[in-house]
């Protein structure tokens, strides 16, 4: 998609993301409140998609330096932008920012009728490797994704 920009979000993305998050998704939804913490804080990168000034996707990653995991809390897209390559986009840069930044997992959670989101995943080289009953809200089971990261994902 010609003229796509990622970039990382600043406090003033705040009603934007919540917008979009709450377009995106009907439970397990993160808040205003949420956000607003998640764009304080040192163990998160927030990624925007941004396109002729609108923002038309997002990505929350998490870092752990514990235990050199970074994980992918949330991804979006808006509706009318899907299908273009945008999570692919903002998906790469996440594995590539984790990679700089020392992570030697990534990983995140998916629903298991998810399949969208479970192709974008596969797609960018993550694998399945655990599911956890009852994780959302309305008790739907998890996939759990992992790609090992090496020097090759910062290339
Ligand atoms: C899952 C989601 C982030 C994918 O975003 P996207 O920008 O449409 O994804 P991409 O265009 O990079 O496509 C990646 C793959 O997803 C699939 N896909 C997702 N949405 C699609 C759509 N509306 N039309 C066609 N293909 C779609 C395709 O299989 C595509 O693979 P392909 O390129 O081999 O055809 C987006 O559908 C979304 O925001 N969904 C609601 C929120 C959500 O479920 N997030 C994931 C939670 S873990």
């Amino acid at each position: 998609m010609p003229h796509l920009r990622i970039r990382l979000a600043a406090a003033s993305d705040l009603d934007s993301l919540v917008e979009l998050e709450f377009s995106a998704f009907k439970l397990d939804r993160i808040s205003k409140r949420s956000f607003r913490d998640l764009l304080a804080s040192s163990a998160a990168t927030i990624l925007v998609a941004e396109l002729k000034g609108s923002m038309i996707g997002s990505a929350v990653l998490l870092a752990n330096a514990r235990t050199s995991v970074i994980r992918l809390y949330s991804i979006a897209v808006a509706e009318g932008a899907r299908g273009k390559g945008v999570a692919t986009k903002l998906l790469e840069d996440a594995l590539r920012r984790a990679a700089h930044a020392g992570a030697v997992r990534f990983r995140l959670e998916t629903r298991f009728d998810n399949l969208d989101a479970q192709h974008l995943f596969e797609k960018a080289g993550l694998k399945p490797f655990d599911n956890v009953d009852g994780y959302y809200e309305d008790g739907a089971r998890a996939i759990r994704y992992e790609r090992i990261l090496s020097n090759d994902t910062v290339s």
